[in-house]
């Protein structure tokens, strides 16, 4: 198959990453004889730094012309400390996300056997956790009206959600929930927000069409105590775009880093693969980002192609590389793998599957 993927490195460790995750497609592509072709384009500070603008047009248009889009990560010291900053590297992401109507993130949650005393959760409490976590991406507080009042004594950020935006993202989530344990937790805050309130009406009422799923509900700080003492009860979790933020990267922890934490994010016309974590810019350059939550979200954009198989190729070449200690630091404390190694590791494994690569 031929496809188009758009590569935004974007700012911090992104591209480090990101070479990993192409190089990885471009030997699933040799493999299964596909044809792949990448373009690059800026975005976040990188972009701001050249052209004043953390999402520039050209950057934009690419996205859409293409089958799908394949993140780094955004974000820059500079500007979280200047909270006078007008512009901002995180608004080049959230336009994109926006522009493209990317309304549904989906972050899976597992533990790796090998990798259960990595956690600081006790491994007991964690076996076998197996979460997808659904988080609305374009609206919520984070799309909502937002201003500063004149004197600056007061600021003001708007939360709203209608019932389509609702209904479209948990149609997807009771889906995924029919593929697997058929379990779906909302979560929300319906004890005091109204938003929430809508959530669990809109929610209740479309699970007559889901007669097979098991419908739950917890309060957002129920549901982050849950996710550290009982992860394993969760299946798929649904939840608005500022407690989906939230809670993921709780969930991180779980797995023993929030490096091997993956995310696609799709629309009815476009999707996009980014690892949930942010830019670590004191790790920029150093060789040390974990690559596998940018080529495990390589796997998700495989399996919106619908290539399967080549998805599963990707994952047992991470489980591989796990399996065989071929990890970074942040998995691994006295590592001598770098970004590259672990990256050209898995790449190895995907190359040569007959002859699996272990340590
Ligand atoms: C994420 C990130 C972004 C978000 C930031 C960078 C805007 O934290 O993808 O989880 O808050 O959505
Ligand atoms: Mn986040």
């Amino acid at each position: 198959m031929k496809m188009k993927i758009a590569v935004l490195p974007g700012d911090g460790i992104g591209p480090e990453i990101t070479q990993q995750s192409v190089k990885v497609l471009q030997a699933i592509a040799e493999r299964f004889d596909h044809e792949f072709s990448f373009e690059e384009a800026i975005v976040g500070a990188a972009a701001i730094d050249l052209m004043g603008n953390p999402l520039p047009e050209a950057t934009l248009d690419l996205c859409k012309k293409s089958d799908a889009v394949l993140f780094g990560a955004i974000g820059d010291p500079k500007y979280d400390n200047d909270p006078e900053a007008k512009i901002r590297p995180e608004q080049g992401l959230l336009r994109l996300r926006k522009e493209l109507g990317l309304f549904a993130n989906i972050r899976p949650v597992k533990t790796y056997q090998k990798l259960l005393d990595q956690s600081p959760l006790r491994p007991e409490r964690i076996a076998g956790a197996d979460i997808e976590i659904f988080r609305e991406l374009t609206g919520g507080i984070y799309f909502g009206e937002k201003s500063t009042a004149e004197d600056g004594k007061s600021a003001t950020d708007v939360c709203t959600y209608s019932v389509e935006e609702i209904e479209r993202i948990a149609h997807l989530a009771f889906k995924a929930a029919q593929k697997r344990r058929k379990k779906l937790t909302l979560v929300d805050k319906a004890n005091v927000l109204e938003t929430s309130r809508l959530w669990r009406k809109t929610v209740t009422n479309l699970s007559k069409e889901y007669k097979d799923v098991e419908l739950d509900f917890l309060f957002i700080d129920n549901a982050a105590m849950q996710m550290i003492l009982n992860p394993t009860q969760f299946d798929v979790i649904l939840t608005e775009n500022m407690f989906g933020d939230i809670l993921s990267d709780e969930a991180s922890v779980i797995g023993g880093s929030i490096g091997l934490l993956a995310s696609a994010s799709v629309g009815n016309e476009n999707a996009m693969f980014e690892p949930i974590h942010g830019s670590y810019p004191q790790a920029t350059g150093k060789g040390i980002a974990n690559p596998i939550a940018s080529i495990l979200s390589a796997a998700m954009l495989l399996d919106h192609f619908n290539m399967t198989e080549e998805a599963e190729a990707v994952r047992k070449a991470v489980e591989i590389s796990i399996n065989s200690n071929v990890c970074t630091p942040d998995i691994n404390k006295n590592s001598e793998y770098s970004t590259k190694k672990v990256g050209e590791f898995i790449e190895l494994n995907i190359t040569d599957p007959d002859n699996h690569i272990v340590n």
